[in-house]
């Protein structure tokens, strides 16, 4: 039988773990949250953020810019956030509308209060091995490979994805960890045949289900990063057939979740994997809030 890892309990154990930490600070931890337009997914994203800080008693901000702001707007919202001693945290949910100089904006946030990782100095930091915030996401996988006692060292990792939010960090956290580590990518010549030699398969492409059994090891471990929606019935039926809890939830609401990989095969082939939702999701929050409690720390006597 396949393990389920199970994301939603390593959440709450690293949210516990905070609690005492938040606690012995003179001045609760503060993250401002910067949301431009009204981008559906990021709003549900961000409101879990908000939600997740206050659950926490920390101190949380959210600026809601509109869609058709400028770079130096934006530039000008980072500054003030820069000065502001109060705010330990500063997060600009990713993407930014397209006339927005995105990498300009990421290079605004004073490393010391990037709490995504997404600054190059810290993009430096983590690839040298110094210590500094690490993307949420990529060390939200390595706190479930941890905390299921899953070994790292000297196994094959496959990444398929090389976005600088996921792959590429999720590549130098494996590596340091002592993973062989392979990147794949759109342009990779033999996907099926290279995801097949990984002992950890970590699916960040965006593609629903589009990792199957013909990728995947007997045994290994699926990590499946991606959070996709589908709302055409026949998507749903295609990836989990006709008679399923899907395709029921799919009538009920009109929509469901599916991640990269076929999550039926994922759970027959794998000795453990990670479902959609409740698998590496609730963790992306969870390193938000410890990068956010860590800035904190350094921050404040
Ligand atoms: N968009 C998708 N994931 C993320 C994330 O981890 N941080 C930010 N800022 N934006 C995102």
């Amino acid at each position: 039988m396949s393990q389920v890892l199970d994301g939603k309990r390593v959440r709450d154990e690293i949210l516990e773990e905070l609690k005492p930490r938040i606690a012995r600070l003179a001045r609760k931890p503060g993250l401002a949250v910067v949301l431009v337009g009204n981008n559906p997914a990021s709003e549900v994203y961000v409101a879990s953020k908000v939600k997740t800080c206050r659950e926490l008693g920390m101190v949380s901000e959210k600026f809601t810019p509109p869609n058709t702001i400028t770079t130096d707007e934006l530039l000008q919202i980072v500054a003030d956030l820069n000065a502001r001693p109060e705010i330990d945290g500063i997060l600009v949910q990713m993407p930014l509308p397209k006339q927005v100089d995105t990498q300009r904006v990421l290079d605004a946030v004073a490393p010391e209060k990037d709490v995504d990782g997404f600054h190059p100095t810290n993009v430096g930091n983590l690839s040298i091995g110094r210590p500094g915030p690490r993307p949420c996401t990529p060390s939200g996988v390595m706190e479930l490979l941890k905390r299921y006692k899953i070994p790292v060292t000297g196994k094959h990792a496959v990444i398929v994805g090389r976005s600088d939010i996921v792959g590429k960090p999720m590549a130098m956290l494996l590596l340091h960890a002592h993973a062989t580590v392979t990147i794949c990518h759109s342009r990779t010549a033999d996907l099926a045949g290279e995801c097949r030699r990984a002992d950890i398969l970590v699916g960040a492409i965006g593609k629903p289900a589009m990792l199957t059994r013909e990728h995947m090891k007997p045994g290994a471990v699926m990590i499946d990063v991606g959070i996709n929606r589908l709302d055409k019935r026949e998507d749903v039926v295609r990836i989990f057939g006709e008679k399923t809890e899907k395709a029921a939830a799919f009538d009920k609401r009109g929509s469901v979740l599916v991640g990269d990989m076929q999550p039926y095969d994922a759970a027959e082939i794998s000795s453990a994997w990670t479902p959609v939702p409740g698998g590496v999701g609730p963790l992306t929050i969870a390193m938000l809030m410890v990068n956010t409690v860590e800035s904190a720390e350094r921050r404040q006597p």
